[in-house]
């Protein structure tokens, strides 16, 4: 062992640089920032509009808050500190929200009797039934058959019989000219021996039209991913059915045990699997020599706002440092796998940050808590309003016990999170707008016009504390604060 062994670590140690200790160096603009484009991969096999993905905490992430980031170009990540069950339903809430084709057609037989069929249409909100034999469709009811219709008569006394009909492989346009031409709202798809198969309705298409930059599967449905535990092959499999992205969840993805499981965990499911959370060169270098194709890799230990884990342990890697260190790795190896920096993003200016460092994406977990459409609870404070934001490793997070298993064994009993209060925002619509025009901006400042252009020109410039203070409003008594004085 040489003399200096133990002083060496002093000597040799690393900046664990975060987003407050740098700045994005100015580069020479070539297009406007309204023209900054900000298209990525969120894995390898999907691609966004927007480089935004919402945490998977049972305060940010359910099917709402899903549809609403999906809709919009983004992505959310469905919690999994509920059963297995209730993560499926989400996760077919999201599907439903504006699958092209239907999968599970709510239908009627020829002796079903109106009264059933209507109760059938108020309970799924739907205005139509196909009326099928032995899964073979011979007719459709709609409102319009049964609205005066004495409720004891069988369908088969009512139902339109002459049905137009699609085969599967149909496109959009294709439907729509289908759906015109016959001015009809539903569009029954069947195959070669006339099975229903699935359907195409009106209001779908309406939807689709209102949200041209979604995030789609290959169906033309919402874009959904899901959490999982490594340990957890059942629920893996369960998700699998209805997501096209499971994100391991684990605290540190770096650590024999995780790995294993991952790689048989991997083998078993079809959707793409986003490895994480890791933050070091040798974390991905090990995923990605070791493991089958990870689509991404989520990274950062320690920065979320409601984490304690490093002040807990002295143990992390924040987001900014292991997002530079991730993606030297995965450049080094040309493994083109996509990094989703996570955790400690407190406006745009962090969002550029953690891109030019080389990530495609960054997940988000305190700004989405703020918005309608994330599940916490509301509460108003002397007239303002707040939303319910927990780690999930608080204490009321780990009560519920599902993703206890996000933290190492000996740390279960330890809470590495917090729980509070964070300022209500309304809807994420307009926070991902302030984000997006925020990030145009500094991208526009760095003289970049892509992310990869980000990658490629952008040059951090370290500052100082003082540098900290200056670069925010300073000298000035703000409104807020000359209320208080
Ligand atoms: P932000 O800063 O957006 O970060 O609130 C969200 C990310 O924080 C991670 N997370 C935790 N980390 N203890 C931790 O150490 C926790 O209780 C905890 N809960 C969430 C997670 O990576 C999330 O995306």
């Amino acid at each position: 062992m040489p003399e200096s062994y133990f002083r060496d670590k002093f000597r040799n140690a690393m900046i664990a640089m975060t987003f407050r200790d740098v700045i994005l160096s100015l580069g020479r603009a070539e297009v406007e920032p309204e023209d900054v484009r900000v298209h990525t991969r969120v894995t390898k096999g999907r691609e966004m509009k927007i480089p935004f993905v919402s945490s998977p905490m049972d305060t940010v992430t359910e099917s709402e808050m899903a549809i609403a980031l999906a809709r919009h170009g983004g992505l959310g990540v469905l919690h999994r500190n509920c059963t297995v069950e209730e993560q499926c339903e989400m996760a077919k809430r999201v599907k439903k929200a504006e699958a092209l084709i239907i999968r599970d057609v709510v239908t009627v037989t020829p002796s079903t009797t109106i009264a059933e069929a209507l109760g059938l249409m108020q309970k799924h909100e739907i205005s139509g039934l196909p009326v099928v034999d032995r899964d073979r469709l011979v007719g459709i009811l709609t409102g319009r058959d049964v609205r005066f219709a004495d409720p004891s008569l069988k369908v088969d006394n009512l139902m339109t019989r002459k049905v137009i009909t699609a085969r599967e492989g149909i496109t959009i346009e294709e439907a729509k000219e289908l759906l015109h031409t016959y001015r009809i709202e539903k569009l029954p798809i069947i195959d070669v021996d006339g099975r229903l198969s699935g359907l195409i309705t009106i209001k779908d298409m309406i939807l689709r039209g209102r949200f041209p930059d979604a995030t789609r599967d290959d169906e033309g449905g919402l874009l959904c991913a899901a959490a999982i535990s490594p340990f957890d092959l059942h629920r893996a499999r369960e998700l699998d059915r209805y997501v096209d992205i499971l994100v391991i969840d684990v605290a540190h993805f770096h650590n024999v045990k995780v790995f294993e499981a991952s790689k048989r965990l991997m083998k078993e499911v079809n959707a793409e699997v986003v490895v994480g959370n890791i933050g070091t060169f040798k974390a991905a270098e090990e995923a990605i020599t070791k493991l089958e194709n990870p689509a991404a890799f989520r990274v950062g230990i320690g920065s979320g706002s409601i984490c304690s884990t490093t002040m807990v342990t002295r143990a992390g890697a924040p987001t900014l440092f292991a997002t530079c260190e991730v993606a030297d790795a995965v450049r080094q190896y040309r493994a083109g796998i996509p990094i989703i920096a996570d955790g400690g993003i407190r406006g745009p200016g962090d969002i550029a940050v953690a891109l030019a460092a080389g990530a495609s994406t960054v997940m988000i977990g305190n700004l989405f808590a703020r918005c309608k459409e994330a599940p916490g609870t509301l509460l108003t404070i002397g007239g303002r309003h707040y939303k319910q934001y927990r780690g999930m490793g608080s204490p009321s997070a780990r009560a519920k016990r599902y993703a206890l298993d996000r933290y190492s064994t000996p740390a279960k009993g330890l809470p590495e999170g917090v729980e509070g209060w964070v300022p209500y925002k309304g809807e994420v619509a307009s926070v991902l707008q302030e984000l997006l025009a925020g990030l145009q901006a500094a991208m526009g400042y760095a003289g970049a016009a892509t992310i990869s252009d980000l990658w490629e020109k952008s040059m951090f410039l370290m500052i100082s504390q003082y540098g900290e203070a200056e670069a925010s409003p300073h000298d000035i008594l703000l409104p807020s604060e000359t209320e208080r004085a």
